[in-house]
């Protein structure tokens, strides 16, 4: 064979093997999906924000299986993987049984969550079902798995008692946007909720705070502060403006990277977080545990060590700042580190939904706590859902009566711009209100209590008592008490009550009241001795 020819040859076969190891052979192993992956879905509100999934993957021929990486636990995955489709679904555990004994029903398991998608170019693109049925797509990329594991804790001080900064001497007041927006909370709606704050009357009855909760943080500038996303942007601007109409205005982050909603949180950062909250004129802080659970021990000593770091670098602002402490009731926040750690109210329960059966097991479970609260620091059995819709009027009237009288914060969850008549007045009740903020607290007891009506009373400042009835049952309750069960000092003749919902005297003649309440509802009375 002709040299040159000879050459070319070789050229062509030297080409081939260059191709075939430098572009075929990364396009076979790109096949292989083993290993770990992080997802990157856009957040629903557009607010430009990303939330991040990480899954290991297993592939053994068509089929995948693996976990998604939820904190320190897994969700198993099961698949298949085709032609470049990639198809599977989370496999939620079942639900512990209810405990012996218990008639509580039995937990259905969670929806499994559908992935369906392509792999190409390296890269996993995805789609599952957004909260309205929609399409949403999220980008994955391989990571190493120490990329999927939480970071390493960090040191934390060493435990002391903060000075009580002298806030919250009653119960606070305000709204908070989490239960009506949720992540649609932006600039506009937060002045408009301090506007209709002021229009509705809501602030002459003593709401002060205008509260944004998660989902307003973008991530972090150069030097590592904190930065609001599109939805805000100007915070010191809308700061400026709440206060311009008499009220104060709160903020939201949490001791772990990530809150709640997967947006930026304070990890590492919690004194420069403080120095700009104060600086954008913030009031309060609720601080949500959340991702801090993947990093910390769940016990007393590490989360006072946890709160009381913000609460420090809050004190050390010099700004007056209440601090909320949101813990879900871990760790018995209540007997006495949530007060050490600088906070003036902390959650006991989990999240509150607009559901009767949510509020009545979260009300009445609060009731052995109330001993614990004291002025400045608050059992915060979580906001509410009063105006939301999916209680009926009575249900409302007792989330209110039974809330101001475990002298919990009043931080409504409603569009204050779009309130019924009903709405109103519930929320201004203002002889309800005053034993929610009754300056001389006492914690509210039972008078009696079967598992359907529950009497409670609670002592106030001038000398009165309020008395409640509720009916937690599912049909209208013919009930009452006798006077004589009051309390020393009310028990005898001539007691003077009035029904704090009806705004009228209740006529006090014979020996008992004697009252039909309404299914799930409430007569509150206040009764005084002369
Ligand atoms: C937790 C809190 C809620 C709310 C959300 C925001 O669930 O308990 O009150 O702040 O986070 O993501």
């Amino acid at each position: 064979m002709h040299r040159a020819v000879k050459a070319l040859c070789w050229s062509f076969a030297l080409f081939l093997g260059y191709a075939l190891c430098f572009h075929l052979s990364p396009m076979l192993a790109q096949t292989d999906l083993n290993g770990y992956w992080r997802l990157r879905t856009p957040n629903a509100n557009g607010d430009g924000t990303f939330r991040e999934t990480f899954f290991e993957i297993q592939q053994s021929g068509e089929t995948i299986s693996g976990s998604l990486i939820r904190g320190k636990n897994g969700i198993p995955i099961n698949g298949t993987f085709k032609d470049g489709a990639i198809h599977f679904a989370t496999v939620p555990p079942t639900p512990p049984p209810p405990p012996a004994g218990s008639t509580a029903p039995v937990r259905p398991p969670q929806r499994p969550v559908v992935y369906d998608g392509t792999f190409q170019g390296g890269k996993l693109v995805l789609h599952t079902a957004g909260r309205n049925g929609a399409s949403v797509e999220s980008e994955g990329d391989k990571v190493t798995k120490e990329a999927t594991l939480p970071p390493a804790p960090l040191p934390l001080p060493a435990l002391k008692d903060l000075p009580d900064n002298g806030l919250a001497k009653t119960p606070p007041m305000g709204w908070n946007s989490w239960n009506k927006f949720a992540g649609r909370v932006d600039d506009a709606s937060v002045r408009g909720m301090a506007d209709a704050m002021v229009s509705s009357g809501m602030s002459k009855a003593g709401y002060v705070y205008i509260n944004i909760d998660d989902t307003w943080e973008l991530g972090r500038d150069a030097q590592g502060n904190i930065v609001p996303n599109k939805k805000f942007p100007d915070m010191k601007a809308l700061a400026d403006y709440v206060h311009s109409k008499g009220l104060k205005i709160g903020i939201y982050s949490g001791p772990g990277p990530k809150t709640c909603a997967g947006y930026e949180g304070s990890f590492g950062h919690e004194i420069q977080d403080a120095k700009t909250y104060a600086a954008w004129g913030i009031d309060y802080l609720k601080y949500d545990l959340c991702s801090g659970l993947d990093i910390y021990k769940d016990d007393a000593p590490t989360l006072q060590a946890l709160y009381q770091k913000m609460g420090e670098a809050l004190q050390a602002t010099g700004r007056p700042i209440v601090y909320s402490l949101c813990e879900y009731g871990r760790a018995a926040v209540w007997t006495g580190w949530g007060t050490k750690s600088g906070g003036n109210l902390w959650r006991t329960t989990g999240d509150i939904t607009d559901k009767w059966n949510s509020m009545d097991k979260i009300g009445f479970s609060q009731l052995k706590l109330a001993e614990y609260a004291k002025p400045g620091h608050w059992n915060d059995p979580d906001m509410l859902e009063i105006g939301n819709g999916g209680m009926t009027g009575d249900e409302y009237r007792t989330h209110m009566s039974l809330w101001s009288l475990l002298a919990a914060p009043l931080i409504a969850g409603n569009d204050l711009r779009d309130m019924t008549d009903e709405t109103k007045s519930i929320l201004m009740n203002a002889e309800v209100i005053a034993i929610d903020q009754d300056p001389n607290y006492k914690p509210v007891q039972t008078l009696s209590t079967n598992d359907k009506i529950v009497t409670l009373w609670r002592p106030l400042h001038d000398g009165t008592i309020a008395v409640a009835i509720f009916n937690r049952g599912d049909a209208p309750a013919d009930t009452g008490f006798a006077w004589s069960s009051l309390p020393a000092g009310f028990n005898g003749k001539g007691v003077k009550a009035r029904d704090l919902w009806k705004h009228e005297a209740v006529a006090v003649s014979g020996d008992s009241f004697k009252t039909t309440v309404p299914t799930h509802g409430v007569v509150l009375l206040k009764v005084s001795a002369k």
